[in-house]
């Protein structure tokens, strides 16, 4: 390995989000939504789950082939055991250029409050905290476990005490849901150094009955703080980049959106997931991945799991936002009406 793999269509692989618990302590409707992930619901056993020194190992390999940031995800990573271990362990790796790894985790913040600490003394660089509302009410609806924003906060303050920075918030916006939390969740994080992302509701999965009408289009999020806080356009900071940003005129920081739906971002996607049970994913959207565990626990050497690796980045052609076309979300063939992988399990 070398670090100059690149795909079918060119795109090289920078960065791995490794899901570390398909479980989650929310009930996002549009994620895990209370009807399908209830009580009866079968979670993976623990046998399934890769264990950290197989993530670890695995997570070196694909830093050989060049991957620069590695991200955690869930459901909600900080529900898994002693996440502390496995960062610290992930802390420890190199990127081909001798760099320490852009390590971070994408949470819902419930727990952030008690483990900021912790993850920032274990290794962790940074975090993204998901939040979709400001108001208490619209909140607790949001996340359907009637969680309160206030404890959040909490968890924002102790991220940054920690030296968790800069923080990046996460808001799926769904029109007549919470849209009308646009303008204050801007407010509150103006002028701070946090950055807002606002994110267009995604055809993820098959279990969150998504519809073009509740996508509101990111145009339309910019518009509406355009006006009352004028923005200007800032370059990408990375090739690949899900989000573009934006700047307050007057320099009360930055916000970003991520628009999926209305302006795909495939072309220079290079983002390779890594599910729970150690299924390697070329795309959010797949309906199938690489049973990377079946290898590892058959005895595969490092080269080996290196030589596999290539081999399937080399091969991967997907780019499903591009190909459903801005705002057609109409399955095009059989195979693309065939059930996709869930978010709770993909970790987004
Ligand atoms: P940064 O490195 O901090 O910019 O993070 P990120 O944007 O790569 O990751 P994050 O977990 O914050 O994801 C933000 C949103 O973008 C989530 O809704 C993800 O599901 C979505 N997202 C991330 N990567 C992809 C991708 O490759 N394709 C699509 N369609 N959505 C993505
Ligand atoms: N569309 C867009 N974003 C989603 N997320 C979860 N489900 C969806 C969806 N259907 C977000 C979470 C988290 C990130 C990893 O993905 O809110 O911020
Ligand atoms: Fe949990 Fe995040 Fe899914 Fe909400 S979006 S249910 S917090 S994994
Ligand atoms: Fe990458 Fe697939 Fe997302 Fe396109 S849809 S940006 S290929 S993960």
């Amino acid at each position: 390995p070398n670090g100059h793999l690149a795909d079918s269509l060119g795109r090289p692989l920078r960065d791995l989000r490794i899901s570390v618990t398909d479980r989650c302590n929310f009930r996002c409707s549009y994620c895990m939504p209370k009807d399908v992930f209830d009580k009866s619901y079968r979670f993976l056993p623990h046998g399934a789950l890769l264990s950290f020194e197989e993530i670890t190992r695995l997570a070196r390999v694909f830093v050989a082939h060049g991957v620069q940031k590695i991200r955690l995800t869930g459901g909600e990573p900080l529900l898994r055991k002693d996440l502390e271990r496995l960062i610290a362990m992930l802390a420890d790796l190199r990127t081909v250029d001798g760099q320490p790894l852009d390590l971070t985790l994408t949470t819902n913040g419930s727990l952030l409050a008690r483990k900021a600490q912790a993850l920032k003394q274990a290794g962790l660089r940074r975090i993204t905290v998901s939040l979709d509302a400001m108001d208490d009410g619209v909140f607790r609806r949001m996340n359907d476990v009637d969680f309160p924003v206030a404890e959040v906060l909490r968890g924002l303050e102790a991220a940054e005490r920690a030296g968790l920075g800069p923080i990046k918030i996460n808001m799926v916006v769904k029109r007549g849901t919470n849209d009308q939390e646009i303008l204050p969740m801007a407010r509150h994080f103006r002028g701070t150094p946090m950055v807002l992302r606002f994110i267009e509701y995604m055809d993820v999965g098959a279990t969150n009955r998504w519809r073009l009408d509740d996508v509101l289009p990111s145009a339309e999020v910019v518009r509406r703080i355009d006006c009352e806080h004028p923005l200007q356009p800032l370059s990408a900071a990375r090739e690949g980049e899900t989000a573009q940003r934006w700047a307050y005129r007057d320099g009360g920081g930055e916000i970003g959106v991520i628009s999926s739906v209305t302006q795909a971002f495939c072309r220079d996607c290079n983002r390779a997931r890594l599910s729970t049970e150690g299924q390697l994913f070329l795309c959010l959207f797949a309906h199938q991945g690489h049973d990377l565990r079946a290898l590892l626990r058959s005895g595969a050497s490092d080269a080996q799991l290196a030589g596999t690796l290539a081999a399937i980045w080399q091969g991967r052609d997907d780019r499903y936002s591009e190909l459903r076309g801005a705002l057609d979300a109409a399955p095009a063939t059989a195979a693309a009406a065939a059930p996709r992988v869930e978010m709770h399990y993909i970790g987004g």
